[in-house]
């Protein structure tokens, strides 16, 4: 059995050793020889009449650090005033924070009510604060939350046990929840109760300051869910308008109750069948890497969005083109493109050269993971000039990263670089390159997946290699359970 390798993009020395591997791997995505100081990065843009000063947006990431009745914690307050710090002039949401209970990805995953809603408001101010202290000014600066339900992927009460709350059962994807072919999917009914959810948090959300709200459509959560609800019957499912209706009933709603707040939406606009570790190639404990499920016996594949139903090895931009059709329809003039899920094709939502403890070796290069994000992002652009777009996956790129992000700017294939496990490891990364003091290699994350292998195994989320934080934090069980985990720096190797 030989293990596939690839070479570590933090051992390219110089732009010309990066491009020589983009060439290699025969991926043409931009990349210029250098970054200037204040320029296209720093150019602000317009969008619905708020100014944002800048090329960066932070993308929302959780910590799995909330109380048990959803409240952030001195963990999470961190975070935010990190995301602050960083100097990224729009903030896509912060984390994805729940619209109920049973909606909660895991226990400690951030609720909005009345309840908690003080301490939000305390922890979007933390964010701003920290802002004006790095840049002097948040008149530029666009703060929203990001509303989810987390659907097939929610267990609200203990790490260790799914709850499930499916549209429609998958071929795939219910084994992998536990849910048999009985269990039973949301009524039509239940979803109604569940836009009244995402109603009353738009309200509080603009309550305490929040600018817009995005209604997540990506990653695998209810709101992606509704895209692929091929097979479901009713109100909710079947042709596009009813698999969108969802979406539509939570806008018209939020127009209504909360007028002036703004409405976002982040979407998994491609999509491949799920992948799992090639069982012939997992020897010693040690994952295979990831293959399609086998699906002879799922053609056509009804099950996706954004994935060819003939080769569901393939995405398909038909049905998202629809989808932004309609998105400009309903006015939203902003949109962040995903794609895939971290549940069940990792390597095509987060490139990374190390797998998370539930995911398998990358079956790519990551960087080709990454230019298959770039080149969707641009071709759905170039469609779609007048929406603007925020672009995901830029991580991967590591000390690369700023001559991408400038030169995809440049070339038009995105209008806002997405960043996320970048800002975990060094957040002030965007202020370094917008003044010109160039990146510190030190902090530059190298995709261990650490911060996703946490929270698989109920440890809280965060950068371990590089930010001591956690392991200062963490009580003498989660120390044991960060030893076991996480091999030290030195002794990781790439395959
Ligand atoms: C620890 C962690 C938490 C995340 N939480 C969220 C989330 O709450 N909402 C969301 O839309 N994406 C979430 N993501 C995905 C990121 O926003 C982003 O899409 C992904 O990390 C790829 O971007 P990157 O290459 O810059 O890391 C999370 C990612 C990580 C690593
Ligand atoms: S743990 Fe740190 S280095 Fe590893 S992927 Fe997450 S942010 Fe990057």
């Amino acid at each position: 059995m030989s293990e596939r390798t690839y070479p570590p993009v933090g051992g390219m020395r110089t732009v010309a050793d990066f491009k020589k591997h983009l060439a290699t791997l025969g991926l043409s995505i931009p990349c210029d020889d250098a970054v200037e100081t204040g320029g296209l990065l720093a150019q602000p843009l317009e969008v619905h009449g708020k100014t944002i000063g800048n090329r960066f947006c932070i993308h929302p990431m959780e910590g799995w650090d909330g109380t048990k009745d959803g409240r952030p914690t001195d963990a999470t307050r961190r975070r935010w005033k990190h995301f602050g710090l960083s100097g990224a002039k729009l903030i896509w949401g912060g984390e994805a924070v729940a619209v109920s209970h049973d909606g909660r990805a895991n226990p400690n995953q951030l609720l909005i009510n009345n309840d908690t809603l003080r301490e939000l408001a305390t922890l979007r101010e933390t964010l701003v604060d920290a802002h004006r202290e790095a840049c002097s000014t948040t008149d530029d600066l666009f703060v929203g939350l990001q509303l989810t339900h987390s659907g097939r992927f929610s267990r609200p009460n203990d790490k260790r046990k799914a709850e499930p709350r499916i549209l429609y059962h998958h071929p795939f994807l219910d084994k992998r929840v536990g849910t048999d072919d009985v269990y039973p999917v949301l009524s039509d009914d239940e979803v109604r109760r569940i836009i009244d959810d995402y109603l009353r948090a738009a309200q509080l959300a603009q309550q305490i300051g929040f600018e817009f709200v995005d209604i997540k459509h990506c990653h695998g959560y209810l709101g992606h869910e509704f895209l692929s609800a091929h097979t479901r019957k009713g109100d909710y499912g079947g042709s596009f308008e009813n698999r969108t209706r969802f979406l539509r009933e939570i806008v018209e709603g939020i127009r209504a109750v909360a007028p002036g707040l703004q409405i976002v939406v982040r979407v998994s606009a491609f999509d491949l069948v799920p992948f799992r570790p090639d069982p012939d190639q997992s020897v010693n404990g040690k994952m295979g890497p990831g293959i399609p499920e086998v699906y002879d016996q799922a053609l056509p594949y009804r099950w996706g969005f954004g994935v060819s139903s003939e080769k569901p090895e393939e995405y398909d931009l038909s049905e998202p083109m629809l989808f932004l059709t309609l998105l400009q329809r309903l006015g939203i003039r902003l949109v962040n493109i995903s794609g895939g899920s971290p549940y069940y094709n990792p390597h095509i939502q987060r490139p990374a050269l190390y797998p998370p403890s539930d995911g398998y070796q990358p079956p790519e290069d990551p960087l080709i993971g990454v230019a298959r994000q770039m080149e969707v992002t641009s071709f759905l652009k170039h469609k779609f000039r007048d929406l603007v777009f925020v672009g995901t996956g830029y991580s991967y790129l590591q000390e690369f990263l700023p001559v991408v992000a400038q030169a995809a700017i440049r070339e038009g294939w995105v209008d806002v670089i997405g960043l996320g496990r970048m800002v975990l490891s060094y957040p002030e990364l965007p202020l370094d390159v917008i003044s010109g003091r160039g990146v510190q290699r030190k902090r530059i994350c190298r995709t261990f997946s650490d911060c996703t292998t946490a929270p698989r195994n109920g440890l809280p989320s965060g950068c371990y290699p590089l930010d001591q934080y956690y392991k200062e934090s963490a009580d003498g069980a989660q120390l044991r359970q960060i030893k076991n985990l996480f091999p030290a720096k030195a002794q990781r190797t790439q395959s």
